[in-house]
């Protein structure tokens, strides 16, 4: 195989946390995938494909990383007020996902009614949720306040406004997060960094937004401040953002206290933790590597400053929901085209594309595939996986080393797609979206039914 080609080739299941594999899942001597016990051709026979699934154990094994990694970082012996852990719900969340988060002594970060109503129907204590959004409707703040969350993050000075006005007509308190905005720039896309000035998300602590806002809340009787908020982007691997990022909001924080005498018990740092998608991403830093150096970061602020460390909250989603999922699809038509510098690329159709995985259109989001269901030859073709949809833009792959015996019946496996994939799909070209299953020892269920075209056709009004 030319280098080039080697470059794009699936790494192959190794159960480590690191590789592009839910840790359950291993490829048997006759050369198909069996995930946490249960062999991919017996998985689609009950659950059809398009699918995504997911590997439960290793699902819940990375929340419960997170959780272990800040409780042993952040611990009162350590000199520091402790941590928490919430589960970004928009990466995927369903009642089963909420419910393993629960279990793992996670809390749900939630952005909208939806995710809200969802981690409240799979019974999650309210004082562990939360509630983001830039621009929350009457209906969701008042929600959130009825449910008794833990915090609403609040994103604006006309957010705050109304939530006072909000919290006022009930005669309560409402406990308030502030989203600020560090200025420190990060993540691997211009859509998914959100720290830096010139975008919708949080008041701008170098404008003195944020502290004309921390100012608002403390002087009023109808809200409570308990914490400040910082979420700097997406896909980071560099500890140094988060520091600096952590270290402007600590500061913010710690004059606040001084001046107006007031306490602000905690800082959530967001999420943002970054995953590896291909074999080309570096391997990103463990929980524990991201929690020891926000821990010392803490530390340090408060060596110096002498104000009293916060509670420091954090909010991942993609690395605990991506590496964890596959997508499985079948393979449909195969077409080779020649290439204007030469040589030639072979474009494999599944049953899905962009309906499922939005993000190699939206962001050029870098994936690989690998066919799962048989022992493949060993002669490799430089291949792009795309969609049915009526886009040439329609790419779930761009670039990968294929088996050239690839054929149409084939299953082909997507790794790394349990966060942003099935929470951002659509309908387009009334494609239904896909189920979401779970398998655990050897037994899968659905988290998700799949959507039937009657579902569709129940939402129109003439039909
Ligand atoms: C406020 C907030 N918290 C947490 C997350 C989760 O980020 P990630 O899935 O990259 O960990 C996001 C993602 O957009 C976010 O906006």
């Amino acid at each position: 195989m030319s280098v080039e080609l080697e470059n794009v080739k699936c790494p192959e299941p190794d159960g480590s946390a690191g590789g592009v594999w839910p840790r359950g899942v291993e490829r048997g001597a006759d050369g198909e995938l069996r995930i946490a016990g249960l062999a991919a051709s017996e998985l689609v026979r009950d659950f059809p494909t398009s699918v995504f699934v997911i590997d439960e154990a290793d699902m819940r094994a990375r929340a419960a990383e997170w959780k272990a990694a800040m409780d042993e970082a952040f611990a009162e012996a350590a000199g520091l007020a402790g941590a928490s852990v919430f589960y970004a719900g928009k990466a995927f969340l369903s009642v089963g996902v909420a419910r393993w988060m629960s279990d793992e002594g996670l809390g749900i970060d939630t952005c909208s009614a939806g995710e809200l109503t969802t981690a409240l129907a799979a019974g999650v204590a309210p004082e562990k949720l939360g509630l983001h959004g830039n621009n929350k409707s009457v209906r969701e703040i008042t929600m959130a306040l009825d449910a008794g969350v833990a915090h609403l993050v609040v994103d604006s000075l006309a957010e705050l406004a109304l939530v006072e006005e909000i919290a006022r007509e009930r005669g309560a308190k409402a406990n308030i997060m502030l989203r600020v905005t560090t200025g420190v720039h990060a993540g691997g896309h211009e859509f998914i960094a959100t720290a830096h000035e010139d975008q919708k998300f949080g008041l701008s602590v170098t404008a003195g937004v944020a502290r004309e806002a921390i100012e608002k809340v403390v002087a009023s009787e109808h809200l409570e401040l308990v914490g400040l908020h910082s979420h700097i982007g997406s896909q980071i691997l560099n500890l140094d953002a988060f520091v600096q990022a952590l270290d402007v909001v600590l500061n913010l924080r710690g004059e606040a206290m001084k001046d107006l005498g007031c306490d602000i018990p905690e800082i959530d740092c967001g999420g943002g933790y970054a995953v590896r998608y291909t074999a080309l991403d570096d391997v990103p830093p463990a929980p524990r590597e991201y929690a020891t150096a926000l821990a010392a970061a803490v530390r340090g602020h408060a060596e110096r400053t002498g104000v009293p460390a916060p509670h420091i909250s954090i909010e991942p989603g993609r690395s605990i929901a991506a590496p964890a999922c596959m997508t499985i699809y079948t393979v449909g038509t195969i077409k080779d085209v020649q290439l204007e510098e030469g040589g030639q690329r072979r474009y494999v159709s599944v049953d899905g594309g962009m309906s499922d995985n939005i993000r190699p259109a939206l962001y050029d989001a870098q994936y690989t595939a690998s066919v799962i269901s048989r022992q493949a030859g060993d002669e490799s073709v430089r291949s792009r996986v795309v969609g049915k949809h009526c886009e040439s833009g329609d790419i779930v792959v761009h670039d990968v080393a294929l088996p050239a015996d690839i054929r149409a019946g084939d299953l082909l496996a997507v790794p790394v797609t349990g966060a942003y994939g099935r929470s951002m799909a659509s309908n387009y070209n009334m494609l239904t979206r896909p189920g979401v299953v779970a398998v655990r020892d050897g037994q899968a269920r659905y988290l998700v039914r799949p959507e039937t075209v009657e579902d569709l056709l129940n939402l129109d009004a003439d039909a």
